[in-house]
C-alpha cells in the first residue's frame, strides 16, 4: 500500500533532463545581484593565493642571504625577510576574516532570497499540484536541500576558489623555474582529469539519490505525524517505523555510495601526486646529472608539489558538498520549474457592479467537461445555471463529483473545456483578488492558524476592526464560546485551554465568511463528528452567512438540505434530478429515497 504513494510521489519528483542546466541558471539569477561582491570577493582570493605563494619565497631569503649576511655582520636582509614573512601572515590573517565575514554575509542572503522565492512560488502552485504531491516533499525542499545548499555556498565555494587559484599560481611557478620539469608535473594532470570526471559523474546520480531519498525520509516523517491519530487508532507504528527504516536504509546506502566515491577520488589523487613526486625526483635527478637544472631548482619543485597537491584534499572534501548542493539546487529548480496550471489573466475583466436588486451572482456552467490530469472524465458535459441569490444544496453518493465541481467554482481548477461564469465573466478572466473576494470556500477541515481566535476570524478580510471581528462571531453565534475562554478573543487557538471543538471551529470558519462578505459561498459540508446540539448551532449561524449571497452547500444532512431553495442530486458527474426540496421529497425520484432513509435515521 504504501508502494503506491511512493511510486507517486516519484512520478512528481521526476526531474526534467535539461535540469542541470536550469539549476545554473537559477545559480546565475541569484547571484547576479551580488555581482560587485562576487568580484570584490574574487580578489581577496587572488590576494590570499598570493600569500600563500609568497610565504616561502621569504623564508627561502632569510635562510639563503638574511642568515648569511647576519653572520657577516648585516642583520638588515634577515630582519627584512622575517618582517615580511610576518607581514604576509598577518595580511592573510586579516584577509581570512573578512572573506569568512563577507562570505557568510552574501550567502546567508542568496539563501534568503531563495527560501522565500521558492516559499511564494510554491504557494502560487495549483492545488491541482498540492494534491499530487506530498507536502513532505516541499518540506524537504526547504530544509534538507536548502541546508545543502547553504554548507556549499557558506564553506566550500570560496575555499575551492582558493585551492584552483593556489594551484593556477603554482603551477605558473613551476613553468617559470622549469619547464621540462613542469611538463612532467602537469602529466600527472591527465589521470587527474579522468577520475575527476569520472568521479562526477558516478557521484552525481548517488548524491541524486542521497537528495530523493532524504525527501521521503521527510515526507514519511510529516505524513506519519500528520496522520498520528490514525497511526495510533490503527496501532500502525511498527509498520510506519518499518518503512521509515526503509526509507532511511536507502539514504544511507546512497550516502555510503556517494561517499565511496569521495574515498576513491582522495585515494586517487594522492596516488598521483605521489607518483608525480617520485617521477619528479627521478626525472629531476637525470637533469642536474646532465646538467640541465640546478639542484636548488628540483628542491623548490619538490616543496612546491607538496603545496601543489596539498588543497587537492581541500578539493575533495569541497567536491563532496559540490555535490550535494547541486543535486539540491536541481530539486529546487525543479519546483521553481514548475508553473502553476491555474494562471491569473493578464488583462483581467472586472465584475459587473452590484444592482441593488440583486444579491449575490449569477453561476453558470456551460458544455463543462473535466478530469484531473491525464485521468478519468470526472465530468462528462456539464451545463447549470444558478441565479444570483439562489441557495443551492448538492446530493449524491461519494465519488459523484460534488467536491470536483465546487472546486471548479472557485477556480481551484480549470474546466479541460467550456467556460464557467460570474455574472457573464469567465473566472479564467477575473484578476486573483478579485475572484478571492467574490467567491469564498469553507473548506472541509475548518483549517486554524497558530495564532488567536481574532487572528483566525480576520482572515476573511485582514483589515477588519477588533469591533467587526466581535460582531462577525456575534452573527454566527460563536461570540459566547470565545467570552467563555482565558483570554477571549486573544486566546492562542494552539496552546491548551484555546483548543476548540469541531463545532466552533465550523463557527470560526463561518464567521470568516461573514467578515469576507463574499457573493458566491461554496461548502463542502463536514459532517463527522457534529453532535445535535452543535449541528443546530451550525445549522443556525449558515442561515446567517448565507443570506443574501448565491450558494452551493455539499449537504449531507437534511437539515441543511431543507434551508436550500434548490437541490441537485449528482451522479457520476450528471444532474439527475434538480428542484425545490418540497417537490423532490414529495417525488418518486432518487432523492425521494434519500429522503426517506434520512428521516428514519432521525427517528
Ligand atoms: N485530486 C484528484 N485527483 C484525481 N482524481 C480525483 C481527485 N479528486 C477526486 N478525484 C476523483 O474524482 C471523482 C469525483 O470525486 P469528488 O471528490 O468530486 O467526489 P464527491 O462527490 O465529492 O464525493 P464525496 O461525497 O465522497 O466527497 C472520484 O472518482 C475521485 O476518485
Ligand atoms: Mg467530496
Amino acid at each position: 500500500m504504501s508502494t503506491t504513494r511512493l511510486d507517486r510521489d516519484d512520478a512528481v519528483d521526476e526531474l526534467p533532463d535539461d535540469i542541470a542546466k536550469k539549476a545554473r541558471a537559477l545559480l546565475r539569477s541569484l547571484v547576479r545581484p551580488h555581482r560587485a561582491m562576487a568580484l570584490f570577493l574574487l580578489l581577496i582570493v587572488i590576494l590570499t593565493a598570493l600569500l600563500l605563494i609568497i610565504g616561502p619565497i621569504f623564508i627561502a631569503e632569510a635562510l639563503d642571504t638574511g642568515i648569511p649576511r647576519a653572520v657577516e655582520g648585516d642583520p638588515v636582509p634577515l630582519i627584512r625577510a622575517v618582517s615580511l614573512f610576518v607581514a604576509s601572515t598577518v595580511a592573510s590573517a586579516v584577509l581570512a576574516f573578512v572573506s569568512t565575514r563577507l562570505v557568510g554575509i552574501t550567502a546567508q542572503k542568496i539563501l534568503f532570497t531563495l527560501r522565500s522565492r521558492l516559499f511564494a512560488h510554491v504557494q502560487r502552485l495549483d492545488l491541482g499540484y498540492h494534491e499530487r504531491s506530498s507536502s513532505g516533499r516541499l518540506v524537504s525542499r526547504q530544509t534538507s536541500d536548502m541546508e545543502s545548499v547553504q554548507q556549499f555556498l557558506s564553506y566550500a565555494l570560496f575555499e575551492t576558489a582558493l585551492a584552483l587559484l593556489q594551484m593556477l599560481f603554482i603551477a605558473v611557478t613551476l613553468i617559470v623555474l622549469d619547464v621540462p620539469l613542469a611538463i612532467v608535473v602537469f602529466a600527472g594532470f591527465i589521470p587527474l582529469f579522468f577520475i575527476t570526471r569520472a568521479a562526477h559523474t558516478s557521484q552525481r546520480s548517488a548524491y541524486r539519490r542521497t537528495r530523493t531519498s532524504i525527501a521521503k525520509v521527510i515526507v514519511h516523517f510529516v505524513e506519519t505525524m500528520g496522520g498520528i491519530r490514525a497511526v495510533q487508532a490503527y496501532r500502525r507504528q511498527p509498520d510506519r517505523r518499518g518503512t521509515l527504516h526503509e526509507h532511511d536504509s536507502t539514504f544511507r546506502e546512497a550516502n555510503t555510495d556517494a561517499l565511496q566515491g569521495v574515498a576513491w577520488f582522495a585515494g586517487s589523487t594522492r596516488l598521483v601526486g605521489n607518483l608525480t613526486q617520485t617521477a619528479i625526483i627521478v626525472v629531476g635527478a637525470w637533469l642536474v646529472i646532465e646538467g640541465w637544472t640546478q639542484i636548488g631548482v628540483l628542491a623548490a619543485f619538490i616543496l612546491y608539489l607538496r603545496r601543489f597537491y596539498g588543497p587537492l584534499d581541500e578539493l575533495v572534501q569541497s567536491f563532496n558538498l559540490y555535490q550535494s548542493a547541486s543535486a539540491a539546487l536541481e530539486k529546487i529548480a525543479a519546483v521553481l520549474d514548475t508553473d502553476p496550471e491555474v494562471v491569473e489573466p493578464t488583462e483581467p475583466r472586472h465584475l459587473p457592479p452590484h444592482t441593488s436588486a440583486t444579491t449575490g451572482r449569477s453561476i453558470e456552467f456551460s458544455n463543462v467537461r473535466f478530469s484531473y490530469g491525464e485521468g478519468a472524465e470526472v465530468l462528462p458535459r456539464f451545463d447549470l445555471r444558478i441565479p444570483a441569490g439562489q441557495v443551492v444544496a448538492l446530493v449524491g453518493a461519494t465519488g459523484a463529483g460534488k467536491s470536483t465541481l465546487v472546486k471548479l467554482v472557485t477556480r481551484f481548477y480549470d474546466p479541460s473545456e467550456g467556460s464557467i461564469r460570474l455574472d457573464g465573466v469567465d473566472l479564467r478572466a477575473l484578476a486573483d483578488t478579485e475572484l478571492r473576494s467574490s467567491v469564498v470556500m469553507v473548506t472541509q477541515e475548518s483549517f486554524l492558524f497558530s495564532g488567536t481566535i481574532a487572528d483566525n476570524i480576520r482572515i476573511g478580510n485582514p483589515g477588519a476592526s477588533a469591533e467587526e471581528v466581535v460582531a462577525a462571531a456575534r452573527a454566527v453565534g460563536l461570540d459566547p464560546y470565545v467570552r467563555r475562554l482565558p483570554e477571549g478573543y486573544d486566546t492562542d487557538v494552539k496552546k491548551r485551554g484555546g483548543r476548540l471543538s469541531s463545532g466552533q471551529r465550523q463557527l470560526v470558519s463561518f464567521a470568516r465568511v461573514f467578515l469576507a462578505d463574499p457573493d458566491v459561498v461554496v461548502l463542502d459540508e463536514a459532517t463527522a463528528h457534529l453532535d445535535i446540539p452543535s449541528e443546530r448551532l451550525v445549522q443556525n449561524a449558515l442561515a446567517t452567512v448565507l443570506q443574501g449571497r448565491t450558494a452551493i452547500i455539499i449537504a449531507h444532512r437534511l437539515s441543511t438540505v431543507e434551508i436550500a431553495d434548490r437541490v441537485l442530486v449528482m451522479e457520476a458527474g450528471r444532474i439527475i434530478e434538480d428542484g425545490a426540496p418540497a417537490d423532490l421529497i414529495s417525488g418518486t425520484g432518487r432523492f425521494a429515497e434519500l429522503h426517506r432513509a434520512w428521516r428514519d435515521t432521525l427517528v
